[in-house]
């Protein structure tokens, strides 16, 4: 039987629409996508918004750290001269349970706030957790929201290792692992499938290596042109 493959927009649609902008997230919609991947980062005002970088200079008209701004300063700046910087709960409220979300906990502390905003649509608005995955580079974030929320689902993001990346997933249940696509070998993948986790890759965006992928048996393919996979 052939595996069903997620297939997953990187930052919304990236390769069509400016990154993480709800323009971009609609865009990957249209697309049908099964998933959607962004990036969060807690903000002075306390709230979790949707960016890449620490920093502003790149996709905005403003400079310096996302972190030391106010939500009402970041809404005043651009993205690529069009586009608002978008929350956490904006985007959610624009996916309203029409695909699953993957959450990358980009930002230090982001875990606690994190946690909250999923418990507030699950409670309150009928997302539950399948809905969503939280992944980060960072171990100590992914400790906190194990810590906080032992039925948040996990990934554990990895450039660096599959088998390392496994060995922190065991203590802290994830259910998944994020390798970039250049870490894999159809070996690997089925070690670590045959342990329990699920193997969601990135970024794939050529065709050869999205069809590369798909023989090793991944889960999920996240790429910036999801309509590709
Ligand atoms: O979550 C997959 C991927 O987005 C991780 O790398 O740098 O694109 O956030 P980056
Ligand atoms: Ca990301």
């Amino acid at each position: 039987m052939k595996n069903v493959i997620i297939k997953m927009g990187h930052r919304g649609a990236k390769g069509y629409v400016a990154e993480n902008t709800i323009e971009s997230i609609k865009k990957a919609l249209d697309f049908g996508v099964d998933g959607i991947e962004i990036d969060v980062h807690l903000c002075a005002s306390g709230e979790l918004v949707v960016l890449h970088d620490f920093t502003l200079d790149r996709m905005t008209n403003g400079t310096g750290e996302v972190s030391k701004l106010s939500l009402s300063e970041l809404k005043q700046l651009k993205v690529n001269n069009e586009f608002l910087i978008p929350t956490l709960e904006e985007v959610l409220d624009i996916i309203d349970k029409k695909c699953l979300l993957n959450i990358e906990l980009k930002g230090r502390n982001t875990a606690a706030a994190t946690c909250e905003v999923v418990q507030k649509y699950i409670k309150t608005k009928g997302w539950s957790y399948q809905d969503f995955v939280v992944s980060s580079f960072q171990h100590h974030e992914l400790e906190d929201v194990f810590h906080s929320d032992k039925n948040m689902p996990l990934g554990v993001l990895t450039k660096a290792n599959v088998d390392e990346a496994i060995e922190f997933a065991k203590t802290i249940n994830a259910v998944a692992i994020h390798p970039n696509f250049a870490l894999l070998t159809p070996e690997n993948v089925k070690r670590a499938q045959s342990q329990g986790y699920k193997v969601n890759t990135w970024t794939v965006n050529d065709h050869e290596t999205i069809e590369r992928m798909k023989t090793y048996g991944v889960d999920t393919i996240i790429s910036d042109f999801p309509d590709r996979l």
